[in-house]
């Protein structure tokens, strides 16, 4: 099968849950050889973009369409360049924050800041609080990060790792929606389990 035919989205899938089971299917099949995260976040993000394009029956094109899918990723998985400053003297970039990583859709913002002091937005509280956001209205949501005007509403999942005990959040999957209201709890259900298959498919 051609690897762009992966994101159709047969007529008998009907439901959320059997939609969000196919997709997990499908990106399992993607990916399989491959533990690079930029390649798997890559495929990932453009086959839960085109997959949900291609459902008309709860998401579709025209204004219920998702408008966003992508990645932002720890830092030191990202390493910047050191920033010298103008007298000379070379700092260190603040590496609190989530850069941009693979993605589908328009440009988005380059990085998000995660610190204590500063984190803002619904990327950095799932990160922060390690739990899923769904936000069925942006405009509502204190601190939210408009990349984009159009998007009315957002999901993000934390992308975490687990070893042993011990559990470290590795970056975000985030998908906005041109609608209100969006997406909604069976989409939580669907995207937490691709999020773990995204974690465990990749060295990082
Ligand atoms: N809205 C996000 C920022 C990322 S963009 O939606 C792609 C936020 O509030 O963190």
């Amino acid at each position: 099968m051609p690897h762009a035919d992966t994101s159709l989205v047969p007529s008998t899938i009907t439901s959320k849950s059997q939609f969000w089971d196919h997709v997990h299917t499908q990106l399992a099949l993607l990916l399989e050889g491959q533990r690079h995260w930029v390649t798997n976040l890559a495929n990932a993000a453009s086959l839960i973009y085109n997959s949900l394009l291609a459902f008309p029956v709860h998401f579709g094109s025209g204004d219920r369409a998702v408008n966003w899918c992508g990645f932002y990723i720890i830092s030191c998985l990202l390493p910047e360049p050191q920033f010298t400053s103008n007298n000379g003297s070379s700092v260190l970039q603040n590496k609190n924050r989530l850069l941009l990583g693979p993605f589908c859709g328009k440009p988005a913002c380059q990085f998000i800041n995660v610190a204590p002091d500063n984190a803002r937005g619904v990327c950095a509280d799932a990160f922060v609080q390690t739990k899923t956001i769904l936000v069925q209205e942006v405009d509502g949501y204190p601190g939210h990060i408009a990349c984009d005007g159009d998007t009315k509403s957002e999901i993000v999942c934390p992308l975490i790792l687990r070893t042993g005990d011990s559990q470290l959040v590795m970056g975000v999957l985030d998908l906005d929606c041109l609608a209100l209201s969006g997406f909604d709890e069976e989409d939580q259900a669907g995207l937490s389990k691709i999020a773990e298959l995204i974690v465990d498919s990749c060295d990082w």
